[in-house]
């Protein structure tokens, strides 16, 4: 309701790459599945709330027989209250475009990840013109001149220039889901220039923390001839200007009516259905099979702290969800290698009949298995090695209304300048990170019971609700002073 009054009537449109529902044609007929994406888990419900339109890449458009050919279609599936337009790529565009510029240059450009990021001026060619095709689609859905348009990420750099230039009053909201680099790293970027520019088309730029927003400014300012205001984080350029803010995003906050499963009964059940006996410590890592979010320093840790606690042997396993990601990429392909070969060196070393460390599961999840995961786990493991939010921390957080269980965070998420009372860690640090997880496992209930409390009363008033709320009344605000100013003129 309060982000409708926020809207008063505005129309919404929401740009990402990633659909919130993937329609797939299989044997036994059209299948809904959800995508294991932290935008989508925030944005999704914010569309719910103020409905709109959701333009997004057709997932499996290479293959489009697979899928449901719809351009548009109405969900969620169950109650539908908001419009879903897909964007159909071709196998090309899309190599180039999500694969090859977003996935191989972007995003190891932005994570600092030690991965080097690829630039390839093929892929940046498609990045151009598929960010056009996305913008044109925007124009196409607009029902008014003067949309709210929610831009979403690093796939999208350039729209928010592109739509300015179709639709001079809309108001342009532009969040990067991923860290900001400094400028000296930011600056190999062949393309350095557009982006900035492209982005400046925004009337406001969202980051999850401060830290981004300064190095943004820091990168504008080394590479563009702009007017910066510091103490308003405003920037001038072309004649237009860009509000620069830090709105941490968060997820919706369980109902307080919506049942839940019992956490006796989930303990007992993910137990079995492990074969683990019904007291057996577990550790939980819930992750997109990618080199950011520090699996390989999660499974040393774990192998650290069964050396230096071999009590723990047959006591303790890690439950490593990991949701298959833009496998046909070379990095990836590496990496869910290096991770399985990890794990079954571990599972070799200290496993023994059917006792195994490092219980692997490279598949997806639906919300519904990880909630119940959540709750019965005694530790939840985030050790990113960057990350700009990470919203599995929260969701684990969420889920525990028994104010039991210990979060070990990496210092290097965004949830880190929020979750104070996690165990903090440096990833790379794999004594640190191994320490912290025993004290994890042998942390007092009361202990566990105080900083859970406090986390949880975080999450709770920091929803996602307020994220986009928070957006929308800066936008409000300005669309409000733009109109007055227009009128004095
Ligand atoms: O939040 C970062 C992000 O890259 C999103 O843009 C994306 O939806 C999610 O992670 C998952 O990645 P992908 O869409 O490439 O599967």
């Amino acid at each position: 309701v309060l982000l409708r009054e926020e809207l008063a009537g505005d129309e919404v449109l929401v740009v990402s790459n990633r659909e919130p529902y993937i329609h797939a044609q299989t044997a036994t007929g059209l299948q809904v599945n959800r995508p294991a994406s932290g935008l989508v888990t925030a944005v999704e419900p914010v569309m719910r709330a103020c409905s709109g339109t959701w333009i997004a890449h057709g997932s499996g458009s290479g293959d489009r027989a697979a899928v449901d050919r719809n351009d548009r279609v109405k969900v969620p599936p169950a109650r539908p209250s908001y419009t879903l337009r897909r964007v159909w790529l071709t196998k090309e565009e899309e190599q180039g475009f999500y694969y090859g510029f977003a996935n191989e240059g972007l995003w190891p450009l932005c994570h600092i990840a030690h991965v080097r990021p690829v630039f390839r001026s093929t892929d940046w060619e498609k990045y151009v013109e598929v960010n056009q095709r996305f913008a044109d689609a925007v124009v196409q859905e607009a029902r008014t001149d003067d949309p709210v348009v929610l831009v979403q990420d690093y796939h999208f750099a350039l729209l928010p220039r592109m739509v300015r230039e179709a639709l001079p009053k809309a108001t342009i909201i532009t969040f990067w889901h991923i860290p900001w680099p400094n400028p000296e790293s930011f600056g190999i970027c062949p393309w350095r220039e557009e982006i900035i520019e492209g982005l400046l088309g925004s009337t406001i730029l969202g980051f999850h923390t401060s830290y981004h927003c300064k190095n943004f400014l820091e990168t504008v300012d080394r590479y563009l001839e702009a007017r910066i205001e510091h103490d308003t984080s405003t920037i001038s350029y072309g004649g237009k200007l860009t509000q620069v803010e830090s709105y941490p995003i968060s997820i919706a906050w369980p109902d307080a009516d919506q049942a839940q499963p019992d956490i006796v009964t989930c303990r007992q059940q993910v137990r079995q259905e492990l074969a683990l006996p019904e007291n057996h410590l577990l550790g939980l890592g819930v992750d997109r099979l990618d080199y950011t979010k520090g699996i390989i320093e999660r499974f040393q840790a774990v192998e650290r702290m069964l050396e230096q606690y071999p009590n723990l042997v047959g006591k303790f396993s890690l439950l490593q969800i990991a949701a298959p990601s833009r496998s046909s990429l070379d990095e990836y392909q590496n990496f869910e290698a290096r991770v399985r070969n990890l794990a079954q060196r571990i599972n070799k070393r200290f496993g023994s009949g059917v006792y195994a460390p490092i219980l692997l599961r490279v598949e997806h999840h639906n919300a519904e298995q990880v909630n119940r995961l959540y709750r019965a786990a005694d530790v939840c493991v985030v050790t990113s090695l960057h990350d700009g939010m990470n919203l599995v921390a929260k969701e684990f957080i969420a889920a525990r209304d028994d104010e039991r269980g210990v979060l070990v965070l990496s210092q290097f998420t965004g949830a880190a300048r929020e979750l104070h009372e996690a165990l903090i860690v440096n990833p790379y640090h794999i004594e640190q990170s191994a320490d912290a997880l025993y004290r994890a496992l042998t942390m007092p209930e009361i202990e566990q019971r105080e900083r859970m409390r406090s986390m949880r009363s975080l999450v709770k008033d920091f929803n996602v609700y307020r994220w986009a709320g928070r957006m929308l009344l800066d936008a409000a605000r300005l669309r409000q002073r733009e109109r007055i100013m227009t009128k004095i003129r």
